[in-house]
């Protein structure tokens, strides 16, 4: 028997359909709402509203969990790569070996960037913020290569995920390469997705750089505990930018954009700004606190909170941990990452952090872990979008699969003026 919500408006009842999820979560279907009712509804963030179905990640506010296709992010984190999360993402099962490996050379195959775009990144000001020459930059892939026509083979949408994912890297090491006035450094045959990236970042003509593998193993790990979210912000703009049906590039160019905002990717950067405004003010974190609980102080205590999480993101417990392992591994310490844990200790027993189900998300420590990888932080945010890169892929390729996806193209309540006439200049006050 279908499950229904009633709705009673002006003495009239409406039995709305009901949809449960596979892990028991219900929804009431409004699909038809406004041509039974006449009503719409409203949601300013949206968060009550499901935007549609998927059966790619699954997260659990209250609970903490966070699982992708049904694996739960401390298992792949602890067991897996990036490169196989990846795939486990776009495609829904764990690869063979034989298609990991076809995957993995898939990937060495189109790690390069075409020779023109150079002269893109060659006219960008110095200064210029990685994640504005990302956004524009996998934009401009484009326009050298084709975009998916609507009934791809699979090698095709294969290729193309792939060279997306292996370019993305390239372009990111680029980006810095050139911010600093260094040599550009190709990506090589011999190393691993991770690895790689490290090389093309930190190698020099001059100073030979080692890829240490527990740095390359670092780096897997925060890719994995990027890789998807569900219906995130980002992930959003590259559903709603997709359904246009404009190409992937541009659907996920826009991804990037969304991303690069301190309220959400850009948070990573926040966080280890505002640790170093807590150290230049003597490293207490008190004051900061009571900034962020003051309702007429915009200020927000940066990598807290979150839109679902209402306990521990499990994201941020990893990477404190992660954090440990890495500076005891490179250099020992970081005053920041002390700061970070009094300011999480002192917020954690207030009661307006309480009150509001305000705990550390991913962003909280994932700065620390990028500072002991030697990131630089204005590229903090152009890692989170590597990471992320796999979920946008596998997000926009379920909407454009789903029979039933529409142009996505939200209603409103009108609150202006009602209608009245023109006023000539002159009769104008
Ligand atoms: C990411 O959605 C995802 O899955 C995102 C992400 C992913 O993987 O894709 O997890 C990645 O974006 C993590 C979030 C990174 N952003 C930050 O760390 C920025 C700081 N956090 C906040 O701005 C905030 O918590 C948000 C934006 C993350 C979520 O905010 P909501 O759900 O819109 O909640 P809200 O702003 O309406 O706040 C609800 C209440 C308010 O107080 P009241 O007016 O109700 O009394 O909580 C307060 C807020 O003032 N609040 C905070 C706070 N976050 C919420 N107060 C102080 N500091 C904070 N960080």
């Amino acid at each position: 028997m279908e499950e229904t919500a009633k709705l009673i408006v002006d003495g009239k009842t409406y039995e709305l359909p009901m949809v449960r999820g596979t892990e028991g979560e219900r929804a009431v279907d409004i699909s038809k709402l406004r041509d039974e009712t006449g009503l719409i509804t409203l949601d300013p963030g949206y968060p009550n509203t499901g935007a549609c179905k998927s059966s790619i990640t699954f997260m659990d506010g209250e609970q903490g969990i966070l699982r992708y296709r049904g694996y739960p992010v401390e298992q792949l984190a602890e067991r897996s790569t990036f490169v196989e999360t990846a795939y486990l993402l776009i495609n829904g099962e764990l690869p063979s070996r034989e298609e990991l490996t076809r995957f993995s050379v898939l990937l060495n195959d189109h790690s390069l960037v075409h020779r023109d775009m150079l002269h893109f990144f060659d006219n960008f000001p110095r200064r210029a913020h990685p994640m504005g020459i990302l956004s524009s930059m996998v934009n401009a892939l484009r326009a050298f290569y084709p975009e998916l026509p609507e009934r791809s083979e699979e090698e095709e949408i294969l290729v193309t995920f792939t060279r997306l994912i292996s370019k993305i890297r390239t372009m990111a090491a680029i980006s810095y390469k050139l911010s600093r006035g260094h040599e550009v450094i190709y990506p090589r045959p011999d190393l691993t997705y991770a690895a790689n990236f490290l090389n093309m970042m930190f190698d020099s003509p001059v100073r030979p750089y080692e890829v240490d593998p527990d740095v390359a193993q670092a780096l897997n790990v925060f890719w994995i505990l990027h890789a998807d979210h569900e219906q995130n912000c980002s992930t959003a703009a590259v559903r709603l930018v997709g359904s246009a049906r404009v190409n992937l590039y541009a659907a996920i160019s826009a991804g990037i954009c969304a991303l690069w905002g301190p309220l959400h990717g850009g948070a990573n950067q926040a966080v280890v700004e505002m640790l170093e405004d807590i150290q230049e003010n003597g490293g207490d974190p008190g004051p900061f606190i009571e900034r962020a609980k003051d309702r007429q102080d915009p200020f927000r205590l940066m990598g807290f909170g979150h839109r679902v999480y209402k306990t521990y993101d499990p994201r941020a417990k990893i990477m404190k941990k992660m954090a440990d392992r890495v500076l005891k591994k490179q250099k020992g310490s970081d005053p920041l990452l002390d700061i970070a844990r009094r300011l999480e200790e002192v917020a954690l027993e207030d009661p307006y952090f309480i009150d509001h189900h305000l705990y550390p998300n991913v962003d909280f420590y994932s700065g620390i872990v990028m500072r002991a990888l030697g990131i630089p932080t204005n590229m903090f945010t152009v890692m989170f979008a590597i990471g992320r890169l796999p979920g946008w892929i596998s997000q926009w390729k379920e909407s454009m699969d789903d029979p039933g996806w529409r142009l996505q193209r939200p209603r409103q309540v009108y609150t202006g003026p009602n209608e009245r006439d023109y006023i000539p200049m002159d009769k104008r006050k």
